[in-house]
């Protein structure tokens, strides 16, 4: 997975360039883009991601010429390709002579073409019509010089509940149960009267009178994510046919729940994601991180890619605000930060027609001369002086739980609270472990491959479903000596979406030495809820608990904090185990309030692990990526980054650099002597990269 990009990176510096869509212009406009690409420092650019009808106008028809001199133009000017296959959007043709290539929403309605994404994904029709424009392009252009990388498709997230998506789905189905009598044991079909005596009655979800079987449902979201990985490996199959080298890779979407890239991230060469970080939410800078940490932890903690973002608007929110480049800047190279080796944007040129006509490009539609291309111009610059951070390893010892089994099934109907939301209680919980400047990875739990010894915490604020592989796993680690502190909710069912009987969490108690009995929805407003004396949190006064808790006792674990009112008053809220060697910290409910209840519990856990945090001023991110610290100043006011703070928060070999080097501008900071500087001053919006030196090494 990480071969491919570092293989990239060598060649061609940080990736930098965008989604390159020609087609939409003239010839003369394209000898115009390359140039001002070069001026740019663009190296990298991913052609023909939507180019299906004009490769292929008629059914076998082809057009290849336009192409043929668009990578000859790029080449010349030392630009590097990321070929795609256009099957994210068919064209017309094939819906006309195909209807039954176009998708089935749940409630039969099919979707026309006439914009993009429609197909099924399951049809005979559109599978060989895309392994038939991948095969002629592989063909043609495998060891053309420009192409450097592959692209197949374009975010895959189709979603189809026509009739061969049902054979699919019950093939599917056969290869996971084998026996009609283990998928109505696995699905509960007596519930309801829904046991099936035959495998053709068995139908994805679609619109019914009342609630569907939650377990068919996370059943059919399993399938949808293993089909489109299907169709992704059909692709990089044929690729592969003709070129055994370059990486072959698609573009994941952060947390986007249509596919599990926990079952994507193996078939993958390159880790590459896009992202579009609100600019109108506060908590953008914090959640864009998160982002960033689900990527790395799909890298297996290296480097990843980021293939899409946008240089300013997007044009698909309700209202598009714009970014500054320093605004931009700040977001890139927090990424680069966070172990992206690159930044990569939709599109190079902001295209004049089509439905993204108002959304931002690296040269928007006033040229060059804008405040938005210069920024992008000396960006460009920025990340060629930042070459030797590339493949540089992140510094980090946290993880962060998080996997799609469990996001699908907290998340269908008919639980006692429609209003606990897992991915905001993730964001909730990593959005103070951000301010408390600690460093995640975001790994699943229920993968075997994820080794959490890696660790000194592990946070587990949604795991609604753990099977007892996993949690077998966290039992070991916290015996092992480890540190993990567990959400509300979590521990509830099981693969299947069965809830676990007995007192909750069924196969975790015995590690948190607190179980529950009853899941209670908490009143508006909440319950309050009092720090024992002498649990060393006290000190912060009562905190609120919202949402959804749990009718506790402790099994014995030291009871941190206890209900004062509301219907849980006197259960046990927060509490703390010694197990084996290591302790595991146990949250019953919402308390992310403004209150600061999960930071006081958070900041003692990290406290016990021995991770530091803290040390930064408000809005001031700092990680350390090799022996690069990257500060980044995430707010409109000038500030300041804690030297020694930072220092003692970094890997092993810089918390005694004897000084700090800025990459960017070449300054030295010695740290010795009485002119050592305690703070360094960063810009409203300003990022520095700061190498340490060691002691011993001679200064550059
Ligand atoms: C992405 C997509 C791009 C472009 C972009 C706009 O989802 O892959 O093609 O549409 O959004 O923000
Ligand atoms: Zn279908």
């Amino acid at each position: 997975m990480t071969a491919g990009l570092a293989r990239l990176t060598d060649e061609l510096g940080l990736l930098y360039g965008g989604d390159y869509n020609p087609e939409q212009w003239d010839p003369a406009v394209w000898r115009e883009d390359v140039a001002l690409m070069r001026e740019a420092g663009v190296n990298l650019v991913t052609v023909g991601v939507f180019s299906w009808s004009h490769l292929e106008p008629r059914p076998g028809e082809y057009r290849f010429g336009w192409l043929d001199e668009v990578l000859g133009l790029l080449h010349d000017a030392g630009i590097a390709v990321d070929l795609a296959t256009p099957v994210a959007s068919p064209p017309p043709w094939l819906g006309h002579r195909h209807p039954e290539s176009l998708p089935t929403t749940a409630d039969g309605t099919v979707l026309s073409y006439g914009s993009r994404n429609q197909f099924c994904p399951s049809s005979d029709a559109y599978r060989a019509a895309a392994a038939t424009i991948a095969e002629q392009l592989a063909a043609r252009y495998a060891g053309h010089p420009a192409v450097r990388m592959w692209h197949a498709g374009n975010e895959y997230g189709q979603v189809c509940f026509c009739d061969r998506c049902a054979e699919r789905f019950r093939d599917w189905l056969r290869a996971r149960y084998g026996t009609l009598d283990a998928l109505n044991a696995a699905w509960a079909t007596t519930v309801w009267s829904q046991e099936y005596g035959d495998w053709a009655e068995i139908l994805p979800p679609r619109v019914a009178p009342y609630h569907r079987n939650p377990s068919q449902e996370l059943d059919f979201r399993r399938f949808g994510s293993d089909l489109l990985l299907d169709l992704f490996r059909a692709q990089k199959a044929i690729i592969r046919r003709h070129d055994a080298e370059r990486p072959v890779t698609t573009n994941l979407m952060g947390f986007f729940g249509g596919v599990d890239p926990h079952d994507w991230r193996a078939d993958l060469d390159v880790i590459a994601d896009d992202a579009y970080p609100d600019p109108a939410s506060p908590d953008g800078p914090a959640d864009a991180a998160l982002v960033n940490h689900l990527a790395r932890g799909l890298a297996g903690g290296s480097s990843w890619l980021r293939m899409e973002q946008a240089a300013s608007a997007v044009s698909w929110r309700e209202h598009n605000l714009t970014k500054s480049p320093a605004r931009l800047r700040s977001e890139v190279l927090q990424a680069l930060a966070h172990g992206c080796d690159g930044a990569l944007f939709f599109q190079w040129r902001q295209a004049r027609s089509g439905p993204e006509r108002f959304h931002s490009a690296m040269l928007p539609l006033a040229g060059p001369d804008t405040v938005a291309h210069q920024g992008i111009r000396a960006l460009g610059g920025e990340l060629r002086t930042l070459r030797r951070l590339a493949g540089a390893p992140v510094h980090r010892r946290v993880a962060l739980l998080w996997d799609w089994t469990s996001w699908w099934a907290a998340t269908q109907v008919a639980l006692p609270t429609a209003r606990l939301d897992p991915l905001a209680t993730l964001r909730s919980w990593h959005r103070e472990l951000w301010c408390l400047g600690v460093v995640v990875d975001v790994v699943p739990v229920d993968r075997a491959d994820v080794a959490l010894d890696a660790y000194d915490l592990v946070l587990a604020p949604a795991q609604y479903v753990l099977d007892d592989a996993a949690a077998a796993r966290l039992e070991a680690y916290v015996a092992g000596g480890g540190h993990l502190v567990w959400g509300p909710f979590g521990g509830v069912a099981d693969a299947e979406g069965h809830l676990r009987t007995g007192r909750s969490p069924a196969c975790l108690r015995h590690v948190l030495g607190v179980s529950a009995e009853e899941w209670v929805p908490l009143p508006d407003g909440g319950s309050e809820v009092a720090w024992s004396a002498g649990s060393g949190l006290a000190g912060g006064g009562p905190v609120r608990a919202a949402t959804l808790g749990e009718r506790t006792r402790s099994d014995g674990a030291e009871v941190l904090a206890t209900y004062a009112d509301g219907p849980l008053a006197g259960c046990v809220a927060v509490a703390r185990h010694v197990f084996g060697e290591g302790r595991a910290w146990y949250v019953g409910a919402d308390l992310g309030g403004p209150d600061g209840g999960l930071a006081a519990v958070l900041r003692a856990a990290l406290d016990a692990a021995g991770v530091p945090h803290g040390a930064q001023e408000p809005g001031v991110e700092t990680v350390w990526r090799g022996h690069a610290l990257v500060a980044v100043n995430h707010t409109d006011a000038a500030t300041t980054v804690d030297v020694s703070g930072a220092l003692a928060a970094g890997p092993d070999g810089v918390r005694a650099a004897s000084a700090l080097t800025d990459l960017l501008d070449g300054t030295r900071h010695d740290l010795a002597g009485p002119t050592a500087p305690a703070a360094l001053p960063l810009p409203a919006r300003g990022v520095v990269v700061l190498e340490a030196q060691a002691p011993t090494s001679p200064s550059t």
